[in-house]
């Protein structure tokens, strides 16, 4: 009997652990000694101070449970102070109720205030994941930066279709001259539109259609029209054509197997097939007088594992990408970069580009494709960090 009454005291005063993770940092005016010690005791697990606190406290613990409420859903906290502070409310009102008797419509009060917060934590949640989505397709790039100037004028989030450019545009048009190829390091605005910039650059009315009208062509972030660029059977040929003519690049759909583009098995474009098919052919530049610099040359990562050796082709990579966009940021120009899988899952080396724009790392074998103890003619060999001397003892 008496074991079970300690049971159901602690599951009333701690039932809500897990909240505790939160810092009840917030300091406020009203902050009395019964409140703090509560809240000290709640937060160490000090059960028996705790009943010894609310058993001496009964004639103030309902103001204090009411001025806790209201603290807490004061405007400026975060959602983890309001949890934390209406998990402690709750706690005192449960206290109070099982030594004291009465403060139901309290602990009623308090249940459905955490419940509301729990709701949009939800809403909140899903909000969050509803951009991931919006990314869900290779390239594909959420920007919301201005997240509340959009929604003051009712727009949704731009989603920049990195796929859709893929095929008019070298990446060496965009970067390095037009794109830093780093997320949010651009600060991409509308003034610099009007001032013929980024996006501007091209979206002029002429060359595409224009940053002051058509609005609604950018700024679709989770609207159903934004489906078709998740989708990359639902292309259009006869308007990919049509831009491709205008800028002065090649789309020939009749090279398409039954008209579809090309997809690895997680559903993105195998573009590299497609320029075998001589399907597309992008422009390198908006300045006709750019000449491409290109190396050709291979260089071969031996894996000290089981998986194949992997073949980086020089050739194939400074065909679309300027050296700028690898050296010196990505990689030095030496074959002693410290290149390792687990690194690359971060986003550095290869993983600048494969995973985000470039086919994932989920596709092992096409990188790890040569034979180990086979080396590829005339390739380089990487070297990989240098192996620090040991010490001398
Ligand atoms: C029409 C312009 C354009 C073209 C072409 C283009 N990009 Fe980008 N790229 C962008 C923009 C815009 C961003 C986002 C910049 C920002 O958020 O500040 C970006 C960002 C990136 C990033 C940064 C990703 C990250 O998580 O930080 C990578 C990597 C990238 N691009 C790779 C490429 C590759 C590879 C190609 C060619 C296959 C390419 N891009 C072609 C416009 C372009
Ligand atoms: C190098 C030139 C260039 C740059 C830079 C560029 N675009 Fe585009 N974009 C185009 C062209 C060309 C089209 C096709 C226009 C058409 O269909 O009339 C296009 C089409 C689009 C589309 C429509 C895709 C579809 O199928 O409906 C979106 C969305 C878009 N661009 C967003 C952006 C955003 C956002 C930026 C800047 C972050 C940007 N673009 C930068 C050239 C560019
Ligand atoms: C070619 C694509 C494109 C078109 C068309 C476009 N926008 Fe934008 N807009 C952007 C991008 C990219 C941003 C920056 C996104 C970010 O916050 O990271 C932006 C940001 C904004 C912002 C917030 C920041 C700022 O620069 O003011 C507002 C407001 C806005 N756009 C309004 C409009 C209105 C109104 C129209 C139509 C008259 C329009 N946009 C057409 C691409 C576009
Ligand atoms: C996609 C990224 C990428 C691009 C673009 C790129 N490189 Fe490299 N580069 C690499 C990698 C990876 C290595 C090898 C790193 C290692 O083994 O540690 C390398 C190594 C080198 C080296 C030393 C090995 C060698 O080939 O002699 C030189 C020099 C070099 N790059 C020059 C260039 C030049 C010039 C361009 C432009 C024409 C260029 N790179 C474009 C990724 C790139
Ligand atoms: C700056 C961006 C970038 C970086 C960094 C990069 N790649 Fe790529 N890679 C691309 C693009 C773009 C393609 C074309 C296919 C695509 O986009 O899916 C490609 C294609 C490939 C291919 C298929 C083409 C071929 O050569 O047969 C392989 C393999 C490959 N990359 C390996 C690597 C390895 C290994 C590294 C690191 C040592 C690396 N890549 C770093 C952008 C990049
Ligand atoms: C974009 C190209 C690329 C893709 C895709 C890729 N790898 Fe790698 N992987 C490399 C490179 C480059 C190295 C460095 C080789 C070395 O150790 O010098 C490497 C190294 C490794 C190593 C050696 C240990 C290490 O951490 O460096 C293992 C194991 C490995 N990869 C497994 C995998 C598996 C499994 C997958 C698929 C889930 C995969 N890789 C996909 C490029 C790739």
């Amino acid at each position: 009997m008496k074991q079970q009454k300690l049971l159901h005291l602690l599951l009333w005063l701690f039932a809500t652990l897990p909240f505790t993770l939160f810092p009840y940092t917030a300091s406020y005016a009203e902050d009395t000694p019964f409140r703090i010690e509560f809240v000290t005791n709640y937060k160490s697990f000090q059960f028996k101070a705790q009943e010894e606190l609310i058993k001496e406290s009964k004639a103030i613990m309902p103001d204090e449970i009411k001025s806790l409420i209201n603290d807490a859903m004061a405007e400026g906290l975060s959602q983890g102070q309001r949890m934390f502070m209406l998990d402690a409310a709750n706690a005192m009102a449960s206290g109070y109720n099982y030594y004291h008797g009465g403060g139901k419509r309290l602990l009623r009060k308090i249940g459905k205030l955490i419940k509301a917060e729990l709701e949009k934590e939800k809403a909140k949640n899903a909000e969050l994941m509803k951009w991931n989505n919006e990314e869900r397709f290779l390239g594909n790039f959420v920007m919301k930066t201005y997240e509340k100037e959009m929604v003051e004028k009712k727009l949704a989030p731009v989603i920049y279709p990195h796929w859709v450019h893929r095929i008019w545009f070298e990446c060496k048009v965009c970067h390095q001259d037009i794109f830093i190829m780093k997320r949010w390091r651009n600060d991409i605005t509308h003034e610099k539109f009007e001032a013929g910039q980024q996006c501007a650059k091209c979206h002029d009315g002429e060359l595409a259609f224009s940053t002051e009208e058509n609005c609604d062509r950018c700024h679709l972030a989770g609207k159903p029209e934004a489906d078709r660029l998740h989708d990359a059977s639902r292309i259009d040929h006869r308007a990919i054509t049509a831009v491709a003519d205008k800028v002065g690049a090649k789309w020939d759909a009749s090279r398409l197997p039954g008209r579809r583009l090309p997809v690895d098995r997680f559903g993105f474009i195998d573009w590299l097939t497609m320029k075998k098919a001589g399907v597309f052919d992008p422009i390198h530049s908006l300045d006709e007088n750019y000449k491409p610099e290109t190396r050709d040359n291979m260089i071969l990562f031996e894996s000290k594992s089981k998986a194949k050796n992997v073949l980086f082709s020089h050739d194939v990579h400074s065909s679309w990408i300027k050296c700028s966009s690898c050296h010196p940021e990505v990689f030095s120009e030496t074959l002693t970069n410290n290149v390792k899988m687990v690194r690359m899952s971060k986003g550095q080396y290869c993983g600048h580009c494969h995973g985000k724009v470039s086919f994932t790392f989920a596709d092992c074998t096409r990188c790890h494709i040569q034979e180990k103890g086979v080396m590829f003619d005339g390739a380089l060999l990487h070297i990989g960090k240098p192996k620090k001397k040991k010490k001398k003892s």
